[in-house]
């Protein structure tokens, strides 16, 4: 197949690196890359050729090229007004947030599978972008936070007496909440995790901190896919008053409590953080889907009260190089359950592709994706 590399607008990730482009070329693949895609991973044009890529100009040059389009953010308008129709295009497209540009791809006639709408299943674990960007969300706002709070991570003994440990609380143990745990841990530090799935409290306490739970059971708390369900204002104002006295003893709060495609539910309000003690810092990772702190502002660092709040739009992209080659082999892995014999294979009995496919043959047909254009919402 012809595989398209594009450069992205917004964004410093790239969807495939040297790695997997020589993977696409030993599988027989040809690999078109728009001049620039890689610049901010340090990948460069040369390496790209250097693995076998011809790198192309423009987009436009590339989409004239390529039959699969590999992309990391959803394509623009002015993006998607320029792919052919009967391209397929592999891309984070949020469906269930942007249904509205699922619909523009099935006009234009593009085949669009969404890499966030992988199956949470064991056998596509290797292909699932959202763990694998949490991953590396979920370490660097725990090293985000170290740096900007006033005190030590670890408890250490010097000649001027004995600091002790910085206190750190995790909103949401899923998969960047589990690594910011792992990573505060490393650095020494005391560590407390609150999550409305009882599920993962071993995994939790596994990793060395103390669960604190919520009162709430397994099937009331979670879906079939693994995922938080929504457990509505009134809960949420109940768990707001389980935190608060956890606030008071921490130097750093890492929010990633989330419910896909709903608004993140609000945990900390501006009441809760002036208890926290000045100097300390939230990480609200939950702030493009509105945030987990009331006071968080998307892309920006705020002071209240002495206490900085900041709700990153997109931290894994502040990693660049790492994140596109997990990202990479993310796609790449994927486009091996896609494509067989050199061709793509719409096996719609293969949950992976049934699951991540959104338009195809001039419709929008994931169920999910429907369901959020109509407002009943999803999950993935
Ligand atoms: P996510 O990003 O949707 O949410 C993050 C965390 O916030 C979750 O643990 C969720 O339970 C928690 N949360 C939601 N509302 C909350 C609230 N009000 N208070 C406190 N915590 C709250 O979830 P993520 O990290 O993407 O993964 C969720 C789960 O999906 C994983 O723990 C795992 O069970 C499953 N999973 C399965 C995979 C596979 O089998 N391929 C891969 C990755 C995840």
């Amino acid at each position: 197949m012809k595989i398209g590399v594009c450069k992205e607008s917004t964004e410093t990730r790239v969807a495939a690196v040297e790695e997997t482009v020589k993977a696409f070329k030993k599988n027989g693949h040809e690999v078109f890359v728009q001049s620039g895609a890689g610049a901010a991973a340090n990948v460069s044009d040369e390496n790209y050729r250097q693995a076998g890529a011809t790198v192309l100009p423009t987009l436009k040059d590339l989409l004239a090229s390529a039959e699969l389009v590999l992309k990391v953010q959803p394509p623009t308008d002015e993006e998607v007004g320029l792919l052919r129709s009967g391209t397929i295009l592999v891309s984070m497209l949020a469906p269930l947030t942007n249904p509205g540009l699922a619909a523009k791809l099935a006009a234009a006639g593009v085949t669009g599978f969404s890499m966030e709408s992988v199956p949470r299943i064991a056998r596509a674990q290797s292909m699932d972008v959202l763990s694998s960007q949490a991953s590396v969300a979920g370490y660097k706002a725990v090293l985000v936070a170290a740096n900007k709070i006033g005190r030590l991570m670890p408890m250490m003994m010097t000649a001027a007496g004995t600091i002790q440990p910085a206190g750190v609380l995790i909103i949401g143990a899923g998969v960047a909440g589990l690594q910011a745990i792992a990573t505060a841990r490393r650095l020494g530090a005391t560590i407390k995790a609150v999550d409305t799935r009882p599920a993962v409290k071993e995994q939790v306490e596994s990793l060395g901190a103390k669960f604190v739970p919520l009162a709430v059971d397994h099937q009331q708390a979670q879906d079939a896919g693994g995922y938080a369900k929504d457990l509505g204002e009134e809960f949420y104002k109940q768990e707001q008053d389980i935190v608060a006295p956890h606030l008071k003893g921490c130097s750093v709060v890492i929010c990633t409590a989330q419910i896909p495609g709903r608004k993140a539910p609000l945990l900390i309000t501006e009441a809760m953080v002036k208890t926290m003690a000045p100097g300390s810092a939230i990480i609200d990772l939950a702030a493009p889907a509105g945030g987990n702190c009331s006071l968080t502002k998307v892309g920006q660092w705020v002071e209240a009260f002495g206490v900085s709040i900041y709700g990153p739009a997109n931290l894994p992209a502040e990693m660049p190089a790492l994140a596109s080659t997990l990202f990479a082999r993310n796609v790449a892995t994927f486009l091996n359950e896609l494509i067989k014999d050199g061709q793509v294979k719409l096996d719609l009995n293969n949950e992976v592709i049934k699951g991540m496919l959104i338009t195809h043959e001039g419709k929008v047909v994931h169920e999910a994706t429907l369901k959020a254009r109509t407002g009943q919402g999803g999950k993935p």
